[in-house]
């Protein structure tokens, strides 16, 4: 396995790979890798001849306040489960080598960010897309590899390719959890004992809209009332959003559809945790 720290010698062992034939996937990371990531590079393996990973905790995605700090990290530990896991390549930057200085461009998606996690993280998303597209223009993928707990994160990196007609395929990897269903999250390493307990409404409160919808409730409001109060009975929680809405706008609706995205951010002591997932009509 390589290991590659500057922008200059990932471009140019990616473009020996293309010269070469290869078909590259790539799964960018910010490192303390778990198995929903180690997920995303089996994917990529079966998508491509070669598989780049990225593990870089990229500050511009941070806001004033959050944990950039404190963002876990554990380098060798991430490079023996790379290895054990296939990867050819880990591209590992600093960040003065991917922000040089000042920079004045940054990608935008319009839209999509305007809500769930972008309305309490305002400028989250411009830092993940204008990092993704960066680290596409350095490592040069056929096919790059996301994972659906991220779902928001997922639609606006698939929307900027479309939009700017970025020649990637992107792959969304369903959510690894824990045996007891807890979404797996480098920021999991947070919670004190107590917390993860309470970490769990975020899984039960699926479960929960799941079999709603399915016993034929369709008003958003009533489905999100009874999550809020599932929620708030497990101690040291506090809801950042409870959102019931389109999956491909993700705009809210207030009678539930077809196809519908559960999506919610809770708050468990100091650490935010996301989850979601899907509502659809005759599936489970
Ligand atoms: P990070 O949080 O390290 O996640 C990297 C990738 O792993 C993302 O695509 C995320 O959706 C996926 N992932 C995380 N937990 C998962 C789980 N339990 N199951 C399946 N996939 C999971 O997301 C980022 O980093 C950054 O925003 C990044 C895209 C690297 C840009 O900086």
């Amino acid at each position: 396995m390589e290991i590659i720290e500057t922008v200059q010698e990932m471009r140019q062992r990616s473009e020996a790979l293309r010269l070469d034939g290869q078909t590259i996937a790539f799964v960018p990371t910010m490192g303390f890798l778990h198995e929903g990531h180690l997920e995303l590079m089996r994917a990529g393996k079966k998508h491509a001849g070669k598989l780049i990973i990225s593990v870089f905790v990229n500050p511009t995605q941070f806001g004033p306040g959050e944990d950039l700090d404190q963002y876990p990290r554990d380098t060798e530990g991430d490079l023996e489960k790379a290895h054990n896991v296939g990867v050819d390549i880990v591209f590992m930057p600093s960040a003065a080598e991917m922000y040089p200085e000042e920079s004045e461009t940054r990608v935008r998606v319009e839209n999509l960010p305007r809500h769930l996690c972008g309305l309490s993280r305002p400028g989250h998303f411009d830092g993940v897309a204008t990092v993704v597209a960066k680290l596409f223009n350095i490592t040069k993928p056929h096919v790059a590899v996301f994972g659906q707990k991220d779902y928001q994160q997922l639609a606006v990196i698939s929307r900027m390719v479309m939009d700017l007609n970025m020649d990637i395929q992107i792959l969304g990897v369903p959510t690894v959890r824990e045996p007891d269903g807890l979404a797996m999250s480098s920021r999991n390493s947070y919670l004190r004992p107590e917390e993860r307990r309470s970490a769990l409404s975020l899984r039960k409160s699926i479960d929960l809209a799941g079999a709603l919808f399915r016993g034929g409730e369709k008003k958003a409001k009533a489905i999100k009332d009874e999550i809020q109060s599932l929620v708030l009975s497990h101690p040291f929680t506090e809801i950042d959003y409870i959102a019931l809405c389109d999956p491909v706008t993700l705009d809210d609706v207030e009678v539930l559809g077809h196809e519908n995205l559960l999506a919610l951010a809770v708050r468990v002591g100091k650490t935010r945790l996301i989850d979601n997932c899907l509502l659809r009509e005759g599936r489970d």
